[in-house]
């Protein structure tokens, strides 16, 4: 499947806008293409109760489960400049669960394959 990365890009830059980051300020959106070619985004949305915030990678795989599931082809995370943002450790991991080891993640380096983003990663297999 041909990834256009810039559609991605911009979907990621449109939900990036729907952030409800009033503590920190620092609003982040993310989008994915999926496996059946349909496109998914998520944004943070933060909390008075600061530990409860929820990152945008929590919306992508809400988005993702809600829309009719699927695994992740290519995903764009951006800050508030609009530029590549490196998703958080925890999200690498919620995106590992859904893309596998051979999702892409875009960088400022171009695509890294998600085992290269998040290496040695826990994930469903080793449950079996
Ligand atoms: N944030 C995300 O939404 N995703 C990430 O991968 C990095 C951090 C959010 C969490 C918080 O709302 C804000 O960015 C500042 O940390």
């Amino acid at each position: 499947m041909e990834i256009q990365w810039n559609q991605i890009h911009d979907l990621a830059k449109e939900a990036m806008k729907k952030a409800y980051a009033p503590y920190s300020k620092f609003p982040v959106g993310v989008a994915a293409l999926v496996d059946d070619g349909r496109y998914i985004s998520g944004c943070n949305v933060e909390n008075a109760s600061t530990g409860l915030g929820l990152c945008a990678e929590c919306s992508l795989v809400s988005d993702l489960a809600r829309t009719g599931g699927g695994r992740l082809i290519a995903v764009v995370c951006v800050g508030g400049d609009g530029n590549f943002l490196a998703p958080c450790g925890r999200c690498r991991q919620l995106l590992f669960e859904h893309g596998g080891k051979e999702a892409l993640l875009m960088t400022p380096d171009g695509p890294q394959k998600m085992i290269d983003m998040l290496p040695w990663a826990f994930g469903p297999d080793d449950l079996k």
